[in-house]
């Protein structure tokens, strides 16, 4: 049976108390309208999922867009019964031909599964109901729609009560609504228009489209998800982040069983994109984002942070590295407190070393730049020394200038290398200097004073003091 998807993805976020709209706050390093607007494109297509948006409607628009799925305006939110009843407007102006099932997910519900999403649509078409909810018994029900069944044991359901709505003194349902649903689209579109805003918060709620068929005689029944936190919502900064760990714990459990090495993976940060090779070991309090690939038998010590960047094999991050898109080739050794900036190239076994930093800089095979150097802007080769406290001195106020050093060359400790300008394959630059003029292949460069030394210059100064 064929299913379209609606996301809900609206509403304000009025309880997160956010400038931002709650769709658009993340966990696991990614919105949660992407969350969801993912999983939904196990089930129909991008552009047969339908976006709900209405709050900041533009900012929630151009975040998703690139995802190719089709947006549905509602302009005032005036509840969950009256987005769906812009959906079916939105069909109505021949949006797209109507789909005979419409699966209604809400986009503040992130960690649903596809392997529930596709237990809960074979639910619905086995027991061909009109309506199907999707269902959960959490330790804390409270602030949830809650789901009466028929009968205990039965597959039916009499109606979903809002938590405003309880009577006063009734605790409710232990079972409740978690605002994922199939619907027959027909038989939901002709209850819509019956929908009231009696109610506690004076919303047209969807939920209400349950007791509405069952009293039409319509069948509308339950199944409950295996797995709780799939199942919650985010509708304050504390669940979310209640959210935020229970998925990176899911992506630590993953990489583990892939053979990494997680010490106290719930110190960890790691983005559900990340990539991991197996035996490489991750100590605690480390930060792994966005397009992270680490190869295999990697050491990434406590405090680094790696933001969309490349490891290759055996490479050891010591503790408290800043990694930006950057690139590192295999069994490099960087760190303590290296600072790689977006376009580092770091070669096979080469040094980044103590508050050593780099910016789109590439450098060679066994290159080593060990102590408090700024290389950006700067080509260098294999097998190069840079000394302490080296700079390269890319900026000239306006433009920015480029480096390049050749194979073999040692670059004394304390050197200023002003761009643009080259230093050829095995030259040396003395310590101290300042380098203004390209250096020929082999050849010394000095760029300092000559030192002066005064022979027992400290006994007459002082014999001097003691006269005065
Ligand atoms: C809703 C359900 C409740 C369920 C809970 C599960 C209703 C009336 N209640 O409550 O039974 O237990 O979800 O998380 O549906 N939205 C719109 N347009 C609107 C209002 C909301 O698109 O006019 C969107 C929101 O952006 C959100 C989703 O619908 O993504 C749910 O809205 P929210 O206000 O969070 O509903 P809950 O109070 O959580
Ligand atoms: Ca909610």
């Amino acid at each position: 049976m064929s299913f379209g998807v609606a996301i809900m993805a609206a509403g304000k976020g009025t309880r997160l108390k956010s400038r931002r709209p709650k769709v658009l706050h993340e966990i696991g390093g990614r919105s949660l309208l992407l969350h969801v607007i993912a999983v939904a494109e196990t089930v129909a297509p991008a552009q047969e999922i339908l976006c709900i948006v209405g709050h900041e409607a533009e900012r929630v628009k151009a975040a998703v867009e690139a995802t190719g799925v089709q947006f549905v305006l509602q302009t005032e939110q005036l509840g969950t019964g009256h987005a769906l009843q812009m959906v079916k407007a939105w069909f109505a102006t021949g949006g797209a031909p109507v789909p005979e099932n419409l699966l209604v997910l809400s986009g503040d519900v992130p960690l649903i599964r596809a392997e529930t999403l596709a237990g809960l649509t074979e639910f619905h078409t086995k027991h061909d109901a009109a309506m199907t909810i999707l269902t959960a018994v959490p330790e804390n029900p409270f602030g949830y729609g809650r789901v009466n069944r028929q009968a205990p044991g039965s597959a039916e359901i009499t109606g979903i009560v809002e938590q405003k709505d309880l009577p006063q003194g009734d605790a409710g349902s232990p079972e409740i609504n978690s605002g994922i649903y199939c619907f027959n689209t027909a038989k939901l579109f002709a209850k819509l228009d019956q929908l009231t805003d009696k109610n506690a918060s004076r919303e047209l709620y969807l939920t209400d489209v349950a007791g509405l068929l069952v009293a039409d005689g319509e069948k509308v029944v339950a199944t409950v998800a295996s797995n709780i936190n799939e199942v919650l919502g985010a509708n304050t900064i504390a669940e979310m982040m209640h959210l935020d760990a229970a998925m990176r714990l899911e992506t630590a459990k993953r990489l583990m069983a892939q053979g990494v090495t997680i010490f106290r993976p719930e110190t960890c940060v790691i983005d559900a994109t990340v990539e991991v090779e197996a035996d490489t070991v991750i100590e605690p309090f480390v930060q792994l984002l966005g397009k992270t690939k680490l190869g295999a038998e990697c050491r990434i010590r406590s405090y680094s942070v790696v933001k969309d960047s490349t490891l290759g094999e055996g490479v050891l991050l010591r503790n408290g590295c800043i990694l930006e898109d950057a690139i590192v080739g295999a069994n490099a050794l960087l760190g303590p407190y290296a600072h790689l900036r977006p376009g580092s190239d770091i070669g096979e076994a080469a040094h980044i070393g103590n508050f050593v930093e780099t910016k789109k800089t590439r450098l060679g095979k066994g290159s080593k730049a060990n102590h408090l150097a700024y290389l950006g802007d700067a080509e260098v080769g294999a097998g190069v020394n840079v000394g302490a406290g080296v700079i390269t001195c890319n900026y000239d106020g306006v433009h920015k200038h480029t480096t390049s050093i050749g194979d073999g060359v040692f670059v004394g400790s304390d050197s200023t290398l002003v761009a643009p300008l080259s230093l050829g394959d095995g030259s040396y630059v003395a310590a101290g200097s300042c380098i203004t003029e390209d250096v020929p292949a082999g050849a010394l460069a000095l760029g300092r004073s000559r030192q002066v030394t005064k022979e027992d210059w400290v006994a007459r100064k002082k014999a001097n003091l003691k006269n005065a």
